[in-house]
């Protein structure tokens, strides 16, 4: 990318947003004129500006119509205020090293509860399904399956219902009313309990599947592999481990976004890192017969997959 490159995108990405030209480009397709006419801007201008957005892959084309990719409708989608939050503090963090926030549980409880776990739930979703086929063509049927740190369920909940079985949804309390919400929203309700409470300390049930999706890396290294432990005693014998995460499964691509994840995590919580592929695989190797890793989405998020010993 050239450096006129980056100020072109910079800048003209907030442009679009204050010129509601982004809003017109979510909502579908149009010709450039379309969109200029709708957003009220000089036509020409749009066209020029929205080639580069094109070229750069964040606008997608039809014939003569363009309309914003899926990574910028999600951008502006109900998201980017909370994105914008977060990238402001880059400078301040940048001095101090200091996240925005240092929360205890009840904060942590609170903000997944009230507006972070919807948002999870419908990006997780597509990932979802693919580890749910991929668990199928393992011949997990009928499984018992612990979702630690469950946040909507959006993984638990898509295993029992593809796969048939019964989930034990496991998060801190106010996370889980989310849970139940979309279990009875699903017709699963009857196949699912709750286990509310701190990861690191509730009790674990023994189970054939548990799933820790978009945990570990909340974690430094060393509470993040003894979670890891806890969760893996809770498995059967033959019983299969899930860790669902950014993982770059040696594609440079993933590994950038992987990078701008851990800078992401570093702005937003104390400690919290995305681990390498290699350790996660480590961690999961002694109590494994066999560990496998898998793509779940085309941007960073993978799964680690062990068979208990
Ligand atoms: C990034 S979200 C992931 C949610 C879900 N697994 C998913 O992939 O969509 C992390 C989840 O971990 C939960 N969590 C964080 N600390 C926890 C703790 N100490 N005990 C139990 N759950 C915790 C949060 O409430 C949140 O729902």
């Amino acid at each position: 990318m050239t450096p006129m490159e980056i100020n072109a995108l910079y800048h003209g990405l907030k442009a679009l947003a204050d010129t509601g030209l982004l809003v017109s480009l979510v909502e579908g397709w149009g010709t450039s004129e379309e969109h200029a006419s709708r957003a009220g801007t000089q036509p020409a201008a749009t066209a020029l500006l929205l080639q580069v957005f094109e070229g750069s892959g964040l606008l997608e084309r039809r014939g003569d119509q363009v309309r914003a990719s899926d990574a910028l409708s999600y951008h502006e989608k109900g998201v980017s205020s909370r994105q914008e939050r977060v990238w402001t503090h880059v400078g301040p963090w940048l001095r101090t090293g200091a996240p925005l926030v240092r929360p205890n549980h009840d904060a942590i409880g609170k903000s997944y509860a009230t507006d972070v776990v919807e948002m999870l739930a419908r990006m997780f979703a597509p990932a979802a399904h693919r580890l749910t086929q991929a668990l199928a063509s393992l011949g997990v049927v009928n499984p018992t399956v612990l979702d630690a740190g469950c946040g909507s369920g959006v993984f638990g909940l898509s295993v029992i219902e593809a796969c048939g079985g019964t989930l034990v949804a496991q998060d801190l309390p106010p996370v889980l009313a989310r849970t139940k919400e979309r279990a009875e929203a699903l017709g699963l309700a009857q196949r699912v309990q709750y286990l509310p409470g701190d990861f690191m300390e509730v009790e674990l049930p023994t189970v054939d599947v548990a799933i820790l999706a978009n945990v570990l890396h909340l974690a430094p290294a060393e509470p993040a592999r003894r979670l890891l432990e806890r969760v893996v005693s809770a498995v059967a014998p033959g019983g299969h481990v899930v860790v669902v995460d950014a993982l770059s499964n040696g594609d440079a691509d993933r590994a950038r976004a992987k990078d701008v994840y851990a800078v992401h995590l570093a702005l937003r919580l104390d400690g919290a890192h995305p681990h390498a592929d290699d350790t996660l695989r480590d961690w999961l190797r002694p109590h494994c017969t066999s560990v496998v890793a898998m793509t779940l989405d085309e941007a960073m998020l993978g799964a680690i997959v062990g068979v208990r010993r």
